[in-house]
């Protein structure tokens, strides 16, 4: 009897992961940060320290994905410069990916950005990170150059038989919201 209770809990609770979808944006607080920070740590090899959370909850604006459920799903940390509006991160937590919330954040945050007239997002992402490129190309954005050696970045070495500090190329890219 409790098994059964426990194997129905356990697959409720796997629908309810299964189904989350994105439905509205909200400010990002100082007390999210210790959500935000354990999704960055698990999504990223190079995660952002806290600090850098806390400089662009000081500095920019930062938006957290919820279901209609009220879950957070993800986060997008931007900093506006005059009209340009430039994506610092973008992360949907790995249990959510793949089910078309960072498409629809995308969708949610151009409109406020227009709402508040900016004409411009800017952004840099890893060569190496296709799902990320390829979400943004899907969206509109251009690739309009590289940032040589620009992400740091491991590489493994032969010799050594172990990872070695390296560096990566970012490309850059924009996407005009007044077009
Ligand atoms: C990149 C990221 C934000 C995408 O979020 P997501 O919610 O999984 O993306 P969506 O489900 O909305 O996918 C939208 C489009 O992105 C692309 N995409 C997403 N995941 C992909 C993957 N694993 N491989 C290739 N393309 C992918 C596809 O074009 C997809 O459209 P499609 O489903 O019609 O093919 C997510 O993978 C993530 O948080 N990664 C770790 C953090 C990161 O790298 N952020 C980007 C920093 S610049």
């Amino acid at each position: 009897m409790i098994f059964k209770s426990l194997v129905e809990l356990f697959c409720t609770k796997a629908l309810l992961v299964m189904s989350a979808h994105f439905s509205y944006l909200q400010t990002m607080q100082e007390s999210d940060l210790s959500w935000v920070f354990s999704v960055e740590q698990r999504a990223y090899d190079f995660p952002w320290s806290m600090k850098g959370f806390e400089n662009s909850l000081e500095q920019g604006l930062n938006y957290l994905f919820y279901s209609i459920e009220g879950k957070a799903l993800g986060y997008c940390c931007l900093l506006p410069v005059l009209d340009e509006a430039h994506i610092l991160n973008v992360c949907v937590a790995p249990e959510y990916q793949g089910k078309g919330i960072a498409r629809a954040a995308l969708t949610a945050i151009s409109d406020k950005l227009r709402e508040r007239r900016f004409n411009i997002i800017l952004l840099e992402v890893r060569e190496s990170n296709m799902p990320a490129r390829q979400l943004y190309r899907q969206f509109g954005f251009t690739e309009d150059g590289v940032r040589k050696g620009y992400y740091r970045s491991s590489l493994w070495d032969e010799a050594l038989m172990e990872l070695v500090d390296a560096r990566e190329d970012a490309i850059l890219m924009s996407y005009r919201l007044n077009d």
